[in-house]
């Protein structure tokens, strides 16, 4: 996958900019707060159709304007394609596809497919479980429909069952629909714990060796999942999991009841991560945090490679001032036979001669992009 082209209009501190890149490694440096992240923000709204940073879509319309629009160009399976998104102050965004408009926003997602690394990604060592699930979440709507399907069904039937409960312990309602809900809630769930078990199993045979890649140590980092319902094995197919979670609904309802909420499910769920033998949440130094959380999503890159059979876009925000020298030089090798990646940073001395050769460069300064070394 490469995108070819990024314009972009009131889009952030972007007033209006058009930029073309090149295959490899593409470079944008400037001092703070002058628009870098927000370039790979663009990138990251046309993969995913929301932002890595903020919840409010109308965040990204530049200040005092009525409308922000992100037109990007890519290849994927070498068939060129164009995106174009609208999102407005107020209303509903709107999208083209190959110059047809696109009745549902949502079938775009993952269509350009980027895997990226931001500081927030820090989180998911020392963060809280829900940073790991967000991270499980957005990682696999991007790559599997009936997943995003999925995810927002749950959401909506834990919702209602947490209504369904709350009334009746206020007083203002019976229980005759709980039943249906429990059994919505474990049909819709058993998908997401299916699908997260995989992907962790899978994740868990890829981490090690990109960490020891990384940091050319030989460290190993294990995975293991923490489902919201206690299982002695993970079960092996998506029934056995509905069936395990409508027991374990089964067991606990008088508890929900009395508690007036729903207490299992995907929705509690959490991975531990285990460098060397020791949980990392409570051990990782800083360095060994930061290093794992890249290689997780490294790890995360060579997944999505394996499912597309072509290589992702990859985004790293910043990536250079949390890593020595070894290891910036260990993250370029292990991608620049791959990927077409994009990269901030402040200044240009945090790569190698080498590294730069055939790089495209683009200094960011004030919401303006000029290209050239
Ligand atoms: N909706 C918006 N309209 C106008 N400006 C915005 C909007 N949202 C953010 N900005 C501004 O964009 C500027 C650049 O942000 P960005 O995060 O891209 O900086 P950066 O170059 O990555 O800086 P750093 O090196 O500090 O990470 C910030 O000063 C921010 O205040
Ligand atoms: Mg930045």
């Amino acid at each position: 996958m490469i995108v070819r082209t990024l314009r972009l209009y009131e889009f952030r501190n972007y007033a209006s900019a058009a930029l073309s890149f090149a295959d490899g490694l593409n470079v944008f440096v400037g001092k703070n707060a002058q628009g870098k992240t927000n370039l790979l923000e663009a990138v990251y709204y046309a993969g995913s159709l929301r932002s890595f940073r903020s919840s409010k879509e109308t965040d990204l319309i530049r200040w005092g304007a009525r409308e922000a629009r992100v037109d990007i160009e890519f290849t994927r399976d070498e068939q060129p394609n164009q995106l174009q998104i609208k999102i407005p102050d107020q209303g509903k965004r709107s999208a083209c596809w190959n110059e047809q408009p696109v009745k549902k926003l949502t079938d775009l997602v993952g269509r350009l497919m980027t895997v990226s690394f931001i500081t927030q990604d820090l989180l998911l060592v020392k963060g809280d479980p829900a940073d790991r699930r967000r991270f499980l979440d957005n990682e696999l709507s991007n790559l599997n429909h009936r997943y995003f399907y999925s995810f927002f069904q749950y959401r909506r039937c834990l919702e209602q069952r947490n209504k369904v409960l709350k009334l009746h312990a206020e007083g203002r309602g019976g229980l005759e629909t709980l039943p249906e809900w429990s059994h919505q809630l474990a049909k819709y769930g058993a998908r997401l714990f299916m699908t997260r078990s995989r992907f962790l199993q899978d994740l868990n045979l890829r981490v090690s060796p990109v960490h020891q890649a990384l940091t050319g140590d030989s460290e190993t980092v294990q995975l293991s999942y923490q489902p919201g319902i206690s299982v002695q094995e993970p079960p092996e197919t998506e029934e056995a999991w509905q069936q395990a979670f409508e027991e374990a609904i089964h067991k606990v309802q008088k508890n929900e009841i009395h508690r007036a909420t729903t207490l299992l499910g995907p929705h509690r769920d959490d991975f531990q991560i285990v460098i060397d033998g020791k949980d990392a949440r409570q051990f990782a130094s800083q360095g060994q945090q930061r290093t794992c959380a890249l290689g997780l999503k490294l790890a995360e890159l060579t997944f999505v490679e394996a499912a597309l059979k072509e290589p992702p876009i990859v985004l790293l925000d910043d990536v250079f001032s949390d890593l020595d020298p070894d290891r910036r030089k260990s993250l370029m090798a292990f991608l620049e036979p791959r990927s077409q990646t994009f990269i901030t940073c402040t200044e240009l001395a945090s790569f190698q001669k080498k590294t730069l050769k055939g790089a495209h460069i683009y200094h960011v300064q004030g919401g303006s992009v000029s290209d050239g070394a």
